[in-house]
């Protein structure tokens, strides 16, 4: 079987490689592909196929999903342009016969007020309408994201948020890149979408309780309110964009949206999931 595994030059897309050899799959059955030529060479040199892609050069996605039983599509990082590049993906892998597409989404990205749902939510319309068999992924929060928390932490003795009482089911990348490898090598994923989070939703107590833990000394949780937060952040230097996009993401965990609740995650990798204390010690 022929696996193309895009941003495999970024963290989950290795993750997913290194998780396809685990679990058996020849090295030379997978094309790792993005644009990076320096991480490109060190996943050759785990004796995969590599390619270069950019996801707005369509010639380059044809070249390279010709032949691909099943194309990982991984979410890009450009925020703003990922439903056209996407889309583009989605179509050369029409346009080259690939058989399946697993397409790493958003939590409830269809139903979704997360800040970050249209794009997923735009492309899983348009995977939908490729009419090719695909499998969603609906990645909930990566517990690596808080590795600047674990920072300030160690600087500062304080976690400080404008969550509230919101909480997360943040689970480590590596347990994603693991599903991801699941639904790539085992049957009955066609047409399946899997809510993805952590087995438990922490909140901003459990988290300060953990990184007190991580960086040996008392870290406290300080909520504060949404205008606080953004003089906060105003008086720390960070640009308008940054602090919007940190203050409304916070709004959506005070509202539950990245609560998870779902037990897919575990179920699709056989395991529980990285506790939080276990995936910020990683980070740490
Ligand atoms: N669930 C979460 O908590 C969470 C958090 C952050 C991000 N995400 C999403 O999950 C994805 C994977 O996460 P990650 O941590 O692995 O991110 P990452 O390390 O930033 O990797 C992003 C990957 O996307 C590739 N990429 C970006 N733009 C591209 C383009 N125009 N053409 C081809 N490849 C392109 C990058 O390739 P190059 O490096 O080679 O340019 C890289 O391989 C992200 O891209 C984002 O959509 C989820």
């Amino acid at each position: 079987m022929s696996i193309v595994v895009t941003g495999a030059t970024g963290q989950l897309g290795h993750l997913i490689v290194e998780h396809l050899i685990n679990r058996g799959v020849t090295p030379a059955e997978i094309t790792a592909v993005g644009r990076n030529t320096a991480r490109l060479a060190d996943l050759a040199g785990m004796g995969v196929a590599t390619a270069v892609i950019d996801y707005a050069e369509p010639a380059s996605l044809a070249a390279a999903f010709t032949g691909a039983d099943v194309l990982m599509l991984v979410s890009g990082s450009e925020v703003g342009q990922r439903v056209a590049q996407h889309s583009n993906a989605i179509t050369a892998a029409v346009a080259a016969g690939v058989g399946r597409i697993v397409y790493t989404s958003a939590s409830k990205a269809d139903t979704s007020a997360l800040i970050l749902a249209p794009e997923h939510k735009a492309t899983e319309e348009a995977l939908l309408a490729s009419g090719v068999p695909f499998t969603i992924l609906r990645n909930g929060w990566y517990t690596e994201n808080y590795a600047a928390a674990v920072q300030q932490a160690r600087e500062t003795g304080v976690y400080l948020t404008s969550t509230g009482a919101g909480r997360v089911a943040s689970a480590s990348r590596s347990d994603y890149a693991e599903a991801a490898a699941v639904v790539l090598t085992t049957p009955g994923h066609e047409n399946a979408v899997y809510e993805l989070a952590g087995d438990i939703a922490w909140t901003g107590t459990d988290m300060a309780a953990a990184l007190t833990e991580v960086v040996g000394r008392p870290v406290v949780f300080t909520p504060v309110s949404p205008e606080e937060h953004t003089a906060i952040l105003t008086g720390a230097g960070l640009d308008g964009g940054t602090v919007g996009f940190v203050v409304a993401l916070d709004g959506n965990t005070r509202d539950g949206l990245l609560a998870g609740g779902s037990s897919d995650l575990a179920t699709l990798i056989g395991h529980p999931t990285t506790p939080l204390l276990d995936g910020l010690r990683a980070v740490a």
